[in-house]
């Protein structure tokens, strides 16, 4: 049987990179991509949502979203690693689709036509998750589940020292979500940071003779420079398809239930901050559960044969 799942997304290369996987794998139904600012603004996470499936062009064409500015606006993005188009400035052409409905309609009409069935996959700001919930009360418990990434348990931030860049970016929304009735997994950078993607990744991709190789293949190498020069590193972070597999293969994780969290929306050094209440005593109820651990070396070769369907479903007849 299917998983039925809705894709939210900034794209972002590992997010390009997430939903490479995602349209060519036969267990899930993509019923909906939808776009949410991030790495990039809202047009331009529309425009990037359009350009890969055009890129793509998967078997099945998925509803798309398109993002709305966030409310306060983005403070930041990430154009220093992933470009100012968000796809590695690979100024893809794209006729783009226009009155597409705002992200957080289909959302909310989605879940409503199968509740309980459908699950969440949050590669961005939880901007779209929490209007959704103001959209429609009954929503929130309605969702099957919701699969995050995002946050740190006890990891370094990533875009300030405390805070993660998804829930910096709207800490009021992910304060929201986390506090909201949802099933809720996150997947933070305890376990995403120490897997880099080496060059060797590069080296698997799948061929420049299908459409999902050449598409890679455009748009990594900027990225892997980025990295280089901007961060030192010598490979890649790839968060989003960490939790992709998350989804599609959880077994390779171990998975902390009852976990409880809020999010820091004021503090002047803390905003954006997921806060765990591991008190002996605890007094914060139980809202989510935590991907704490994870099989890297399973984890890696499951990204590289998602990716390895996805240049066979593409290649050049
Ligand atoms: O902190 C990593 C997250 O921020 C990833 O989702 C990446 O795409 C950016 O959105
Ligand atoms: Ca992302």
């Amino acid at each position: 049987m299917e998983k039925k799942v809705i894709i939210d997304t900034d794209p972002g290369i590992d997010d390009a990179v997430a939903l490479a996987m995602a349209l060519f794998d036969p267990s899930l139904d993509v019923l909906a991509i939808t776009a949410v600012a991030g790495n990039v603004h809202a047009e331009q996470a529309t425009k990037n949502v359009q350009t890969i499936l055009d890129q793509l062009d998967p078997p099945r064409l998925p509803r798309i979203g398109a993002a709305t500015s966030p409310n306060p606006p983005l403070e930041k993005t990430t154009s220093h690693v992933f470009g100012n188009d968000g796809l590695g400035n690979s100024n893809f052409p794209v006729a783009e689709l226009h009155n597409l409905h705002p992200s957080e309609k289909l959302l909310v009409e989605e879940v409503r036509a199968a509740p309980d069935e459908v699950t969440i996959i949050a590669l961005g700001p939880l901007t779209n998750i929490a209007r959704a919930i103001h959209r429609d009360p009954n929503w929130a418990s309605q969702v099957g589940h919701l699969i995050i990434m995002g946050g740190t348990v006890s990891a370094p931030g990533n875009v300030t020292p405390a805070a993660e860049f998804n829930i910096y970016s709207d800490p009021v929304s992910a304060q929201e979500v986390f506090r909201s009735k949802m099933t809720k997994t996150l997947v933070p950078l305890d376990i995403t940071d120490p897997l880099i993607f080496s060059y060797d990744f590069l080296d698997r991709l799948p061929s420049e003779d299908s459409r999902g190789g050449r598409f890679l293949r455009k748009i990594l190498p900027f990225t892997y420079r980025a990295h280089r020069q901007v961060l030192g590193l010598e490979g890649i972070w790839l968060a989003d398809a960490i939790a992709m597999v998350a989804a599609t293969n959880p077994s390779l994780f171990r998975i902390m239930d009852d976990m409880s969290a809020d999010v820091e929306t004021n503090g002047f050094l803390t905003k954006g901050m997921t806060v765990f209440d591991r008190r002996v005593h605890r007094k914060w109820k139980a809202n989510l559960a935590v991907a704490m651990e994870m099989d890297s070396d399973q984890v890696y070769e499951t990204i590289l044969k998602a990716l390895a369907r996805c240049g066979e479903s593409t290649l050049d007849s």
